[in-house]
């Protein structure tokens, strides 16, 4: 083996304690890839959803290091890239949803699904919002939010929840937010125009002609709360097939939107721009050393979560 490097490996499928440290290769970049010094590494409900198993047709055959989200420092680049050079400071998901091997200590990712790291933003944030911030943002182009139209956000103070929440204020739109009463306040501060708890509301019940819901927490009755011709995007769907919710939509005059993100290095740019002109900002609620992973994988399956949840890999500034 040449060099080595520490990264959180999972042997076989199963619960969070299959996530421990050892020492594995470390990636070279090929044509058109670049090898990342990682420095932090964004955790999200879809790793842990692989870890366990749920989603084994997707891969082959173990051990895996999951992670996607990651932000560090350009380590080498490969033959043809010259968007990038050693010392460039990037984020990304790099080749979701096939493995990419995120917590680790390097990782090689296509340069053109890699970003600048937004200035200003350090690498912990940087790491939370990849995927989460894509998914909402091609969710939001998919449905084709407009300003003045009124969006409804359920799951609203989760990892894409609350970065929905902004995209569609920076689209002009109106947002009402759905989230425990808990998380109320946070969504004040993140835009939302209207907070509701579906603990105490139904929702489904509570509102109507309302323009695009963005369902982040499977709650395929919301269509009820759109008019004709509304879109319903389904978050936690997007890899299901046609069903239930497609002919609820289909009597009721609502487009569905079922979309698994894909990397974006020009998307990423753009979710860049937004933290940089103040318009966006990741909510992380709690950091944790790649010798965690096993607790942060923990937090993701109560499915309650506020924000984001990151792995600190390297201290950059510290360089240690
Ligand atoms: N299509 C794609 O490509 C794609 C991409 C990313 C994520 N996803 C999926 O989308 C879902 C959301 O991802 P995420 O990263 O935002 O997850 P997350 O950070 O765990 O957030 C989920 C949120 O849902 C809320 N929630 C839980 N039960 C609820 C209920 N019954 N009604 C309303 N809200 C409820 C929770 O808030 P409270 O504490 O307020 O209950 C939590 O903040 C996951 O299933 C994930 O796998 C899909």
């Amino acid at each position: 083996m040449g060099e080595s490097m520490r990264a959180l490996v999972a042997a076989t499928y199963g619960g969070p304690e299959v996530l421990r440290i050892a020492e594995v290769a470390r990636p070279e970049p090929g044509a058109g890839e670049v090898l990342v010094r990682v420095a932090a590494a964004g955790t999200n409900p879809a790793d842990s959803v692989a870890r366990a198993g749920l989603i084994r047709d997707w891969f082959g055959e173990g051990p895996y290091v999951w992670g996607w989200d990651v932000s560090g420092v350009v380590a080498a680049v490969g033959p043809g890239v010259a968007r990038f050079a050693p010392g460039d400071q990037v984020f990304g998901m790099p080749r979701f949803p096939q493995p990419a091997g995120g917590y680790a200590e390097y990782v090689r990712a296509p340069a053109h699904e890699l970003a600048a790291k937004p200035d200003g933003m350090d690498h912990t944030a940087a790491a939370a919002l990849p995927l989460c911030g894509l998914t909402a943002l091609q969710t939001l182009d998919l449905a084709g939010v407009s300003p003045g139209q009124r969006v409804l956000v359920n799951g609203a103070a989760g990892g894409v929840g609350h970065l929905a929440v902004q995209l569609a204020k920076a689209h002009g739109a109106h947002v009402i937010g759905v989230a425990q009463d808990v998380n109320h306040p946070f969504l004040k501060t993140i835009g939302a125009d209207e907070a509701v708890d579906y603990t105490t509301t139904r929702v489904a019940d509570a509102y109507r002609d309302i323009d695009v819901v963005i369902d982040c927490a499977g709650d395929d009755g919301l269509v009820a709360t759109l008019r004709r011709g509304g879109v319903f995007a389904s978050v936690p769907g997007a890899a299901r097939g046609p069903g239930s919710l497609e002919r609820a939509a289909e009597a009721s005059g609502v487009r569905v939107v079922r979309h698994i993100v894909l990397p974006d290095g020009a998307g990423l740019a753009r979710l860049a721009q937004l933290v940089e002109s103040g318009s966006l900002s990741v909510a992380v609620s709690r950091t944790l050393p790649l010798e965690e992973g096993a607790v942060a994988h923990e937090l993701l399956d109560t499915g309650h979560t506020r924000g984001k949840i990151v792995l600190v890999v390297r201290d950059e500034e510290a360089g240690a």
